[in-house]
């Protein structure tokens, strides 16, 4: 794996440090994320934050401004709140070791695994997506892959393939080989420098395995936004810091019980704002969040005057400014239906 590596491997922008702060972010970044989102967005947050330190003393809305498009928002109040506890109860160190890492807010064991490793060679193993997916082939694991059993074994595999020398590689090598050759559907086991020793692959099961979860129907919510324009400028509103996609931009919104009308609900968030006029419905669009799926329903109304309504923070934005702006999923869509001729 380690020859592979150094001929196959990826070059990629936290490869090249051995900075825990740097490996610490890249490896948050990285959850359920691609990294080709993710490059930008890291070389963007070291520029902004280039330490622990910084990060740790910047507003949590500068923050999550920030990581604004990247998903999964939870990562960036815990980002957040893992900076503060390095700096103040670490003095700004991060511990070398992964009991001590998974104390860091958003650090699980793989994560910590991989700080370990990656950042301090220390012989600590990782078992996120594709780890689980190489080493259900490696040792035809023909168990549901998710089970408390198939956990300890997994992990028990992990630790026992470590290293004692080399782990930085070898976690990297583990890393890119399951995101360039041990693909899910159609595995390059040509090119595998483990082909020979994999049982799936003897058993003709590399496609079989892992086995499937049964995957939990996701609910619908849905709701109506209004997209109040002014002179070109439309309202946005920032979420509450904390609960569910907390510190994000929206447009305001209200939500829709079973049955609700979407124009007869507007009609109360209307009056509540003071503003009248007819609304322009710019029909819906769908998003999928981590639990949920959000159906949003998306209606335009125009108005002259905004008697200032004090509440929640808020801002007036155009439509260049808005595609830049921290606004959650279903609302970054909304933006591409404002009519071009609206602004
Ligand atoms: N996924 C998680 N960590 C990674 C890393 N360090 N390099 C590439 N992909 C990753």
């Amino acid at each position: 794996m380690l020859a592979w590596y150094a001929k196959q491997g990826r070059e990629l922008p936290w490869r090249q440090t051995r900075n825990p702060y740097r490996i610490w972010l890249s490896e948050i970044m990285l959850q359920q994320t691609r990294v080709e989102a993710v490059i930008g967005y890291y070389q963007r947050f070291l520029e902004n934050f280039p330490s622990v330190e910084h990060l740790a003393a910047a507003p949590q809305a500068a923050v999550i401004d920030l990581w604004a498009g990247l998903g999964y928002y939870a990562r960036a109040r815990n980002l957040h709140a893992a900076a503060k506890l390095v700096v103040e109860q670490f003095g700004g160190i991060f511990p070398p070791s992964p009991e001590e890492l998974q104390r860091l807010p958003g650090v699980g064991r793989s994560t910590a695994g991989a700080i370990a490793a990656l950042a301090f060679e220390q012989r600590a193993a990782i078992l996120d997506g594709n780890v689980r997916r190489i080493l259900c082939r490696l040792f035809a694991w023909q168990e549901p892959p998710r089970s408390s059993a198939a956990e300890k074994q997994l992990w028990q595999w992990a630790e026992e393939l470590t290293p004692q020398a080399r782990v930085h590689d070898y976690t990297q090598a583990i890393m890119d080989l399951g995101a360039t050759v041990c693909l899910p559907r159609k595995p390059f086991c040509d090119s595998c420098p483990l082909h020979e020793l994999c049982q799936a692959r003897r058993l003709g099961l590399e496609q079989q395995l892992p086995l499937k979860q049964k995957t939990k129907p996701v609910p619908i919510r849905y709701e109506t936004a209004l997209l109040l324009e002014r002179e070109g400028r439309y309202l946005i509103r920032r979420r509450p810091a904390n609960g569910l996609l907390g510190g994000l931009w929206e447009f305001p919104t209200v939500s829709l019980a079973d049955g609700d009308a979407a124009e007869a609900k507007l009609q109360l968030l209307m009056h509540e704002f003071a503003v009248s006029g007819e609304l322009q419905p710019l029909g819906s669009i769908q998003h999928l969040y981590s639990h949920f799926r959000l159906v949003l329903q998306l209606y335009r109304l125009s108005i002259s005057d905004w008697p200032q309504v004090a509440e929640v923070e808020n801002d007036w934005r155009t439509v260049a400014e808005l595609n830049h702006a921290a606004l959650h999923g279903a609302h970054k869509k909304a933006v591409g239906k404002i009519p071009a001729t609206g602004e």
